[in-house]
């Protein structure tokens, strides 16, 4: 299973990434903006920045929504770096731009995924991935897992190149889940990824045998 992190903020970029679990980045323009990151010159070269602490797969969502302008973004995003993947939002002509851009061997990322349908869409049009966010359907009483669960199901019947990447991680759970049913990515929250260290058994254990190391090495 992939590691992503879910942020635009390059100091948990490199947190996740030193702990040598990371496979790419996730970020949103909502994410941007939480960093302060505003006008064309300077998202661009933030995407840059985060393309040269990762090792691969950076999403670079476009602002476009249609068609013509989305196919333009897109490809001046995935020039800034071979690193980049084009977020494309779910609509009638994102899926035409994700067509078009995977015929241009551009990798997509087909975002706000609330249905199978919609996963089904993108990937016949042939997306990279496809991120159904778990959280927000929880936050409106849908089981967010149960739609991560039917996608895999139906891109292994088919044997779908496009990978589900599991986004709106709101916890650990969501993650672990997540690994169980057989999403190929997730994308999370630092404090998910790290969040996953804990477990006061480990602490108590580890207490105890400096302890007794030190009793034995006075
Ligand atoms: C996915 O790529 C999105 O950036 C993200 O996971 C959305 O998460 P949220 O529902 O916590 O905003």
């Amino acid at each position: 299973m992939k590691f992503f992190i879910d942020t635009a903020n390059l100091d948990e970029i490199r947190e996740a990434y030193d702990l040598g679990v990371l496979d790419g980045v996730t970020t949103n323009p909502s994410l941007m903006a939480k960093e302060g990151i505003t006008g064309e010159e300077n998202i661009l070269k933030h995407y840059k920045d985060i393309c040269d602490i990762v090792d691969d797969n950076v999403s670079a969502e476009v602002i476009a929504t249609d068609y013509a302008n989305m196919i333009v973004e897109g490809e001046r995003l995935a020039a800034i770096d071979d690193k980049i993947v084009v977020k494309i939002p779910m609509i009638k002509d994102g899926v035409k731009a994700i067509k078009y851009l995977t015929g241009k061997g551009i990798r997509t990322n087909c975002t706000l995924i609330f249905s199978a349908g919609q996963a089904l869409l993108a990937a016949k049009a042939g997306a990279s991935y496809v991120s159904p966010f778990i959280g927000r359907l929880d936050d409106v009483s849908t089981d967010g897992l149960e739609l991560i669960e039917q996608i895999v199901h139906i891109f292994q019947t088919y044997g779908y190149g496009t990978e589900v990447l599991a986004a709106s991680i709101r916890h650990t759970m969501h993650l672990i889940k997540c690994a169980e049913i057989g999403a190929d990515v997730a994308t999370c929250p630092l404090k998910v990824i790290t969040g996953l260290l804990n477990h006061p058994l480990t602490d108590i254990g580890l207490e105890k045998f400096l302890a007794d190391y030190a009793k034995g090495n006075k």
